[in-house]
């Protein structure tokens, strides 16, 4: 496979910057195990059952990272009573529901749904983290909210820690609460989700956080989206929706659900408030809509709208009801189309990744290409071959003809593109290692800077790379330009001693 890399890989020992995240075992074992970091939804899970199941992953991943995630919303009630919260919810919010269990004919479910198998509460969450910091998983994600406290033990305890964001104003609080990275999720994506878009949060999110990292969550999913994310200065990405269609999580979905999410497209998901009492995307269906209707009532907050719809929803799975069976799931549905497993998914994901990345830098190894480049003279003892072209039209030959220690053989010893018949480029965000061969390194930063006697003005201007050196009685223009993904084209334009030469050199990019 292709590699894609960020510094975040070699910080935490990952092949590619992808983080997955999944409520099922196996599928984030899948994930790290195919090079990414894969992190377990664990926010529904009883304290016992999180402890067995991060056993479970460590066992399916040996060494290698993986993550838990816990969703620690502020203002939830002290204790775990069902009680408690159901004497508080309205009647007509109770007898809506009823209507839809009359209008779809669903049966009582044998087992509390998933959202009310527990209430969430103080208590429980207290005993969710312990079992998170009692265990050896390597990160603990905050989904909403980042207790200090907590965020301060796990790292004690040697775990990286990251919170989910989903505005520029989170930055900061996030940050004070001591986390090592931030996921900044955008509109587009799966379940809990703000309200501005992914390409509007991303820069802003970066420009604030510093030297914290941030990764891109919300609408990822292809290596186009990879790409994008790094040039907007992200480290890497985290990806939800995309593991939902992959063989390892058919074990977690209700099959109704598989087939909606692989007909679904980008405008088949609605954010509703109907799940949990707090913004969530999911694909739409007869749950969204009847939600949506002028009869129905406001959704409750969490945890009040748990209790009122948890055993509702536990039931509308066991029992199948078909045109009410949903899944959350972000914008990027529409990209997955088929079953397939967590490791093609990844490998078509690095593979286009770096695809694109690398059509877009000239970073890489080149070869002259000697049939469609000018001859360049000998400009330090006299001309050879073909002149270039301006040469052969109007310059004097014999103005080439120049002792060493002239302009022209000054220029020919400084610049070696005239003469590398290779050429490696490490392209940065702000700077450019260009290496020649045969010749000499040359370290190029945007902006202006001395370079020996040459003072050296460089940046972009559209899609060239313009290198403008200067010195005493000397001037050298050079221009590379991608011409395609493959295809370099470097003009020098020379003025020694008020002489004008220019030159073409196209080179070739080597796989
Ligand atoms: C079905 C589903 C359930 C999710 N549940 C949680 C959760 O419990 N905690 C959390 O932090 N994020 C959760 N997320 C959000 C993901 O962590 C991730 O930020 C999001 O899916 C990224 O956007 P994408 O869906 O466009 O890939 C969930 C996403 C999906 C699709």
């Amino acid at each position: 496979m292709a590699s894609l890399w960020s510094p975040l890989c070699d910080r935490l020992g990952i092949n590619y910057p992808i983080f997955g995240f999944a409520h099922d075992v196996s599928t984030v074992a899948a994930i790290t195990n195919a090079g990414g970091f894969g992190v377990y939804g664990a926010t529904r899970r009883f304290p016992h059952e999180i402890t067995e199941e991060l056993a479970a992953i460590r066992k399916l991943v040996g060494n290698k990272p993986f993550g838990v995630d816990l969703v620690l919303p502020p203002g939830m009630p002290e204790h775990n009573s069902r009680e408690a919260i159901e004497a508080e919810i309205p009647d007509a919010h109770k007898a809506f529901v009823q209507g839809l269990i009359e209008k779809f004919a669903v049966p009582q479910a044998t087992e509390p749904g998933m959202r009310t198998r527990f209430i969430r509460s103080k208590e429980i969450e207290d005993a969710q983290l312990r079992a998170v910091l009692d265990s050896d998983v390597d990160m603990f994600a905050c989904g909403i909210g980042a207790p200090p406290d907590a965020v301060a033990e796990a790292k004690a305890g040697g775990k990286t820690t990251l919170a989910l964001i989903g505005s520029p104003h989170h930055v900061e609080r996030s940050i004070r609460a001591g986390v090592d990275f931030l996921v900044a999720q955008g509109y587009d994506a799966g379940a809990h989700t703000g309200p501005i878009g992914t390409y509007s949060l991303v820069p802003q999110i970066v420009d604030a956080a510093g030297d914290i990292p941030v990764l891109v969550a919300g609408g990822v999913a292809t290596g186009r989206h990879i790409a994008a994310a790094l040039a907007m200065g992200a480290q890497g990405v985290w990806l939800g929706t995309a593991w939902l269609l992959s063989s390892e999580h058919q074990g977690h979905m209700h099959p109704v659900n598989t087939r909606k999410l692989i007909e679904a497209g980008s405008a088949d998901t609605v954010i509703t408030r109907s799940e949990s009492g707090k913004t969530f995307r999911q694909i739409r269906t007869g749950w969204s809509q009847a939600w949506e209707a002028e009869d129905a009532p406001a959704p409750l907050k969490m945890p009040y709208q748990d209790v009122l719809v948890g055993d509702l929803l536990g039931a509308i799975e066991e029992h199948d009801i078909e045109p009410l069976i949903h899944s959350g799931a972000g914008q990027s549905v529409a990209y997955f189309n088929e079953v397939k497993p967590v490791a093609a998914i990844m490998r078509e994901l690095v593979n286009e990744a770096c695809t694109t990345l690398q059509s877009q830098t000239l970073s890489g190894q080149w070869l002259v290409d000697f049939g469609d480049s000018d001859l360049v003279p000998d400009l330090r003892n006299r001309p050879q071959g073909r002149p270039s072209r301006r040469v052969q039209g109007s310059v004097n030959r014999e103005a080439l003809r120049v002792a060493d220690g002239s302009a022209l053989a000054f220029i020919a010893h400084d610049f070696q593109v005239l003469r590398a018949d290779k050429l490696t480029i490490e392209q940065n965000r702000d700077s450019m290692g260009l290496d020649y061969q045969p010749g000499v390194y040359r370290d190029v930063s945007w902006g202006e800077r001395q370079r020996g006697l040459w003072e050296v003005h460089a940046g972009w201007e559209e899609q060239q790379l313009v290198i403008i050196s200067k010195a005493r009685n000397m001037r050298v223009e050079e221009r590379l330009q991608l011409v395609s993904p493959d295809l370099l084209e470097v003009r020098v334009n020379i003025d020694a001693d008020g002489e004008q030469l220019e030159f073409l050199r196209v080179f070739n990019r080597q796989p």
